[in-house]
């Protein structure tokens, strides 16, 4: 046997994925790749796809739930799932798990969401140090309905007009903590009356991508949202214009899903939303999501 040399010591170089973009505005498909057998190298190509792309698409998979907890860790610590409109939190032993699910059994809903519609947002942007990104795994879908949207802030900041980036420069949104994206009131929560009084954290409108070091607009949700310092009259209206602007087409790709499909996005700099459904479908999807590493 030869003795190594130094290089060959050194970890194995990052491989060549198949990635193809899947629209102009954000995201891409990685083919190839089986999540429940990756090594180091494979994810590090994987890791950098994702920064690049902001959102990753992987179809054909098949994860059990202890598949989708090691998968996601490689990108971090998992917070627990919260508990859905029933009080029930993560799946089958998997406390990181959150269902989310129109689907009842013995009158009670397996999951959070329903069917209904959610609006564009960052997830828990209403918390000091939002989670990192979420990796969403499809176990059953309709045939239409219940498409997820991505928009593109990196984008959505750079076109903005300038004298509008130039307004936002130092300012700071207050993120409403009182309703999820399904427009339902959080557990304990009051009924928001004057959106300056709302509980939630205070972010800057534009923050710093902590590992690609790009700008990105960060809005979180529109309703119950206050700009910081502004009039109320002022915030609602540059909050509007804003809102209008980066929810563009231009910014936005929407995934139609099939079963099997994986969707991994970076909460950092993509938002997303969801379609209504049929409820009379079947939709459960399990999904993870990435603990937040700083605050910014
Ligand atoms: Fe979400």
């Amino acid at each position: 046997m030869t003795e190594q040399t130094i290089d060959e010591q050194q970890p194995a170089a990052i491989p060549t994925l198949d990635v193809t973009p899947v629209s102009d505005a954000i995201g891409a498909e990685i083919r190839g790749v089986d999540l429940t057998d990756i090594n180091d190298a494979t994810f590090a190509a994987l890791h950098a796809a994702w920064l690049k792309y902001g959102v990753l698409l992987l179809r054909k998979q098949s994860l059990s739930d202890a598949d989708l907890v090691a998968f996601s860790r490689r990108f971090g610590d998992l917070d627990d799932a919260p508990p859905n409109e029933n009080g029930k939190g993560g799946v089958n032993g998997f406390s990181e798990v959150l269902v989310l699910s129109n689907v009842k059994e013995n009158g009670k809903a397996i999951g959070a969401l329903g069917n209904a519609e959610a609006i564009w947002h960052s997830d828990m942007n209403y918390i000091a140090e939002p989670p990192t990104g979420s990796v969403l795994y499809s176990l059953e879908v309709p045939d239409s309905g219940g498409d997820t949207g991505f928009c593109n802030m990196y984008r959505a900041l750079e076109e903005l007009p300038a004298d509008i980036r130039k307004r936002i420069a130092n300012l700071k949104i207050k993120h409403d903590s009182s309703t999820n994206s399904g427009g339902f009131l959080r557990e304990g929560a009051k009924p928001v009356t004057d959106v300056r009084e709302c509980p939630g954290a205070v972010h800057p409108i534009v923050r710093t991508h902590p590992e690609t070091g790009r700008k990105a607009l960060y809005i979180g949700r529109r309703r119950y949202a206050y700009i910081m310092g502004l009039d109320l009259d002022e915030s609602e209206a540059l909050l509007d214009e804003i809102w209008s602007h980066a929810t563009r087409n231009d910014f936005t790709w929407h995934h139609q899903w099939r079963v099997g499909d994986v969707l991994i996005w970076d909460n950092r700099c993509a938002m997303h939303r969801r379609d209504d459904f049929d409820d009379s479908a079947r939709r459960i999807m399990h999904r993870t999501q990435i603990k937040g590493s700083a605050p910014f």
